[in-house]
């Protein structure tokens, strides 16, 4: 069996066609591609508007801008996900709240959040306990006004408990700003992923459902924060897009037309990616089911469409992760141990404070998961091929 990628992006002769397509034009960026690729998205996720940028991180941090988030904020997150969704809210030298998951979704557990929202909006004696351990004594900080956004992600493209998030965002005054970069498509209690926030941001990596190479779209209903979205990706110009003026401090976040002529047809053959996708992984669990060392990925029956990004699977305790990646690798297979935590991350150690045993769901989730090879034409006798494997590497 030849190597096997990791991850693979589907691309025919229409991607190719589009793309050079527009090389034969004049308009290379902000042209006709990306307003049609906007109105496409925007369709499919059932919203009113989006808005192309040039990576999932710089949506999400747009996003924040937008909530008016600024120094000392805080904002609630996940410390199970990829360091894009804390890292997009330190950009404006806000504080990170994480709650820990839930241990079989992965997800945020809502009842932590519920618990720390509380604590922090009464200022109690357990709210600095929800801060990183370094900011716990700031004088300037007070709490229940700087609290003002929860920031859930969508694992490995599972929804997180929107409807308990929403209530309790409802409750307490907060937004919500959807980290849905490994989520296209996918669905909780009927509602795609996307239209529960006040906006959600979508990743097009090429290890993504659908890519772009580099590039990201936000989607959202509310009108002033669609017209600051696009001021905001095109350096600040005001609304009228008049060149030279440029009414605040903006980014160059554009996604340019050979991307959006991309992303456009990726977004045509979306459904078949995710089908595709969805019987690979099934695959995989009527293979890894029976082996007593593997638990395969819990799917909550409230998501009625899982939007695959990752096959995921979790290892007994005392297996070796190391090895098992090591042997798996001399046979050609490679693997991933998928994420490493945000808050154990170098940067968010020195900088934050925080150390092992802060987050002890997360940290022993994450010390077990290792990520398969997974894309939409993985064959069955690839999947075949790992599986076996993975199962004489854990029972010699
Ligand atoms: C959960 C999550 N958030 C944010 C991002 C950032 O997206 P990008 O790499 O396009 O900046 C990713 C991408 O890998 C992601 O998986």
């Amino acid at each position: 069996m030849n190597p096997i990628p990791m991850a693979q992006p589907d691309l025919s002769q229409a991607e190719l066609d589009a793309v050079s397509q527009v090389l034969k034009t004049s308009y290379l960026s902000i042209g006709p591609r990306i307003v049609e690729f906007e109105r496409a998205f925007a369709d499919y996720i059932g919203v009113k508007h989006a808005v192309g940028v040039s990576s999932g991180t710089a949506g999400l941090h747009l996003c924040v801008i937008a909530a008016g988030i600024t120094e000392n904020d805080l904002v609630i997150t996940s410390p199970f996900s990829f360091v894009a969704s804390a890292n997009c809210f330190l950009y404006e030298r806000a504080l990170p709240v994480f709650v820990d998951i839930d241990p079989d979704t992965l997800n945020v557990d809502p009842q932590q959040v519920e618990q720390a929202v509380h604590d922090i909006k009464h200022d109690n004696a357990q709210a600095k306990h929800w801060l990183p351990p370094s900011c716990r004594d700031r004088v300037m900080l007070d709490l229940p006004t700087q609290l003002k956004v929860i920031l859930p992600v969508h694992a490995f493209g599972q929804p997180a408990d929107m409807v308990k998030l929403s209530a309790i965002a409802k409750e307490h005054d907060l937004v919500i700003i959807e980290d849905a970069c490994e989520a296209i498509g996918a669905e909780y209690q009927g509602r795609k992923a996307g239209q529960w926030g006040e906006s959600a941001v979508f990743g097009f990596y090429p290890n993504k459902q659908i890519t772009t190479g580099e590039g990201g779209m936000i989607v959202t209903n509310n009108e002033t924060w669609y017209h600051l979205f696009r001021s905001l990706r095109n350096q600040g110009r005001d609304v009228f897009n008049a060149w030279l003026n440029h009414t605040r401090l903006g980014y160059n976040y554009r996604l340019d037309e050979m991307s959006a002529a991309l992303g456009l047809v990726q977004l045509n053959r979306l459904e078949s990616f995710l089908a595709k996708r969805e019987q690979v992984a099934t695959w995989y669990n009527e293979r890894l089911k029976e082996i007593s060392a593997v638990t395969i990925p819990y799917i909550v029956p409230e998501v009625n469409r899982m939007s695959w990004f990752v096959y995921v699977i979790r290892l007994a305790t005392e297996i070796d992760r190391n090895k098992v990646m090591d042997m798996l690798k001399e046979k050609g297979i490679p693997s991933r141990p998928y994420f490493t935590p945000i808050h154990l991350q170098t940067f968010y150690q020195d900088h934050f404070g925080y150390r092992p045993g802060d987050f002890p769901v997360t940290e022993s989730v994450a010390k077990s998961v290792l990520a398969l090879p997974f894309y939409a034409n993985l064959s069955e006798a690839q999947v075949d091929y790992v599986c076996t494997t993975l199962n004489t590497v854990l029972n010699p």
